[in-house]
């Protein structure tokens, strides 16, 4: 059956839900799904905007013939061809052999090294500032590279204001038939695996991030409607969403809170960190998040490290480095280039204490901007409780930190 919405008049979503995948590029679990958007517009000429992943390749197939209702497909436009969009280009053009295809040369480069037979097709080269028109519309192109691949662009309807955004405002989580920002209550249900999405998927270029937000504010008075590759397409409320991003690509929390993220064998560093939670909570700062890495997945840990002002690390020392699932989470921060957070250290060890040293030292090592507090909790095996004013004078160095001394 097919599955289909009308986004203006004459432009629908052809794309596909899927429940089934469980890791999201084999590493990110998705347990709300994810949505595969593609988008079909009916001009004069017939437009597919981007495919979806081959998964899904089936219900495209069907949905874009339910749309096309018997009319050829004329273009192909690609956007972005990693393959969770463009595994099912092949397929599109078996079937519609006529189809010729719009894409930035890099992605016609990338199409051939996945081995999809775009050469049988005829090939419209475009780059930044080139326009198409397919009747009504015409469409402008702009250049996103690194936002997610270096092929990456955005188009830009200019004649009713839709932006295809690759990318850019997605999210993960299925749509389950709410296709629209105002369908759902956002905030709450959508933004945190849209935080999820774009720091663990683009957090490494924020910098290539805020160059698309800076040529999109030259524009954003004629932008009306962002149609994402994932997730809810935007009709209302951009700003909010923008500036979500902005913050999001510049490394800057979106609230003054603290992260405790533990790693414990034996539940005595996490003894302490439930510890110091509830010393901070006593002294006013409730905006705490207690997790477990070894069992709260790293996706996570970066995503609420992109969220939060402070990031207490506290890890035991094992095979006399630091727990492993800790490290990992460190690898991450770094591979992602988190920065502009205070930090504080948490260590424990039974007969050699290392875990804090090696912890300071791979973050001055690896990551850029970040401020250690000086009053490291160091505990042998557990928190002893002649350890009470140590606690304290953390608890108090992060709160003063952030300016809200008692
Ligand atoms: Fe959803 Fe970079 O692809």
């Amino acid at each position: 059956m097919y599955c289909v919405r009308n986004i203006t008049e004459d432009l629908y979503w052809v794309g596909a839900n899927d429940h089934r995948t469980y890791l999201f590029e084999n590493i990110h679990p998705i347990p709300r799904g994810v949505s595969y958007n593609s988008y079909l517009l009916l001009d004069e000429s017939t437009v597919l905007f981007d495919t979806v992943d081959w998964s899904v390749s089936r219900q495209l197939i069907e949905n874009m013939h339910h749309v096309l209702d018997g009319r050829d497909l004329d273009y192909l436009l690609i956007n972005h061809m990693e393959p969770d969009h463009a595994a099912t280009i092949e397929e599109v053009l078996i079937r519609w052999p006529g189809c010729k295809v719009i894409s930035t040369e890099k992605a016609f480069m990338l199409m051939r090294q996945f081995g999809f037979s775009v050469d049988e097709h005829e090939q419209i080269i475009v780059k930044e500032g080139d326009t198409y028109t397919f009747g009504k519309h015409t469409v402008t192109f702009v250049e996103a590279p690194m936002v997610h691949w270096p092929e990456a662009m955005v188009t830009l309807d200019v004649t009713n204001g839709v932006l295809f955004s690759a990318d850019a405002f997605g999210s993960f989580g299925a749509l389950d038939g709410k296709m629209f920002n105002d369908d759902v209550n956002f905030e709450r249900d959508w933004l945190p695996d849209a935080r999820r999405y774009l720091t663990n998927i683009v957090g490494k270029y924020g910098p290539h991030i805020q160059l698309l937000l800076k040529k999109a504010s030259t524009v954003l008075d004629k932008i009306k409607i962002v149609c994402p590759l994932h997730g809810p397409v935007w009709r209302s409320d951009l700003m909010w969403f923008i500036e979500k991003y902005d913050k999001w690509s510049r490394y800057e929390p979106e609230e003054d809170g603290v992260m405790i993220a533990y790693a414990s064998i034996y539940g005595n560093t996490e003894a302490a960190a439930q510890a110091l939670a509830s010393k901070l909570c006593e002294k006013g700062m409730t905006n705490v998040w207690v997790y477990d890495v070894s069992t709260t997945h790293v996706s996570e840990l970066i995503s609420e490290s992109f969220r939060l002002s402070h990031i207490v690390l506290a890890s035991v020392t094992y095979n006399l480095g630091i727990f492993p699932v800790m490290l990992e989470y460190l690898e991450h921060m770094k591979a992602l280039n988190l920065q502009n957070r205070t930090m504080a250290i948490v260590e424990n060890g039974s007969w050699a204490v290392k875990s804090g040293d090696l912890m300071q030292d791979f973050i001055d090592t690896n990551l850029k901007n970040m401020t250690v507090l000086n009053e490291r909790l160091s505990m042998a095996s557990a928190l002893d409780s002649s350890q009470k004013p140590e606690l304290e004078m953390l608890a108090d160095a992060i709160i003063e930190s952030m300016g809200k001394t008692e």
